[in-house]
């Protein structure tokens, strides 16, 4: 059975003393019935005083929002696997929308970053997502092919192993508008049958969590589906009440 993963991206948000009351909220009320994974990933400003708040506790793991395809050097505003690895953080997200549309990280910029975090040890939640235009003109599995495919063409199928992907429709994005279920449901299956065709044990095993306005309310559902493994959660991850309602529609 794959864990649930329900992952909080905190994307450019909070101050020191918010991000403090939202972890200490958020551990507050987890227990042990608790079965998902709870993965935070913070700024990176913010990184060293939630390891710290968190060095005594093991219920939530520090992730990244990005990190770089280099070790070290001259990449100004960059952040390395190597110096997050030193720092205890287990995960990385790349590859999200925002950083394809924001920043201009194309599919091979992606898949680079994503064979640096592979090569470090650290596990990569790799998003994908189409478009409200794609969706609409029928070409959402030909983008998610294309992202996937930027990362299998290069460094194979085996790359995925031991990584997460993210289904994140653009469209759901901090818009209220949920996927359904069913919508969302249709192509987590596309991916898993994607991948299933190169490699069934590493299908099988892969989570594919989903993103864009989950909240206390739809988790359930969505969590539900034979191949939703979970959340990328932005909004609601910053209230501590939301996003534990997220963590117990897992359990
Ligand atoms: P929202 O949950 O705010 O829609 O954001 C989703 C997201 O982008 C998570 O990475």
């Amino acid at each position: 059975m794959r864990q649930t993963i329900v992952a909080g991206n905190w994307k450019l948000n909070g101050t020191r003393d918010s991000v403090k009351n939202l972890i200490n909220g958020i551990k507050n009320g987890l227990d042990n019935n608790d079965k998902a994974c709870v993965i935070i990933s913070p700024v990176a400003i913010h990184m060293g005083l939630i390891l710290k708040l968190l060095s005594d506790f093991s219920g939530i793991k520090v992730g990244s929002q990005n990190a770089c395809a280099n070790d070290s050097g001259a990449y100004t505003g960059e952040l390395s696997c190597a110096m997050l690895q030193e720092y205890n953080v287990e995960y990385v997200i790349v590859g999200h929308s925002e950083r394809r549309s924001l920043f201009k990280e194309n599919d091979d910029d992606v898949a680079n970053r994503f064979k640096a975090v592979k090569d470090s040890g650290l596990i990569p939640i790799l998003c994908v997502g189409e478009t409200l235009e794609e969706r609409e003109s029928d070409q959402t599995e030909v983008i998610i092919s294309r992202q996937l495919d930027a990362v299998i063409d290069k460094f194979g199928v085996d790359s995925l192993q031991n990584s997460v992907i993210a289904y994140e429709p653009v469209w759901a994005i901090g818009t209220g508008k949920t996927a359904t279920g069913e919508q969302a449901q249709e192509v987590h299956n596309f991916i898993r049958q994607k991948i299933a065709k190169l490699n069934q044990v590493i299908s099988d095993k892969i989570q594919i969590l989903y993103g864009g306005s989950v909240n206390g309310g739809n988790a359930k559902e969505l969590f539900g589906k034979n191949d939703i493994d979970g959340g990328l959660i932005g909004g609601a991850s910053l209230k501590a009440d939301e996003f534990l309602k997220i963590i117990k529609a897992a359990n």
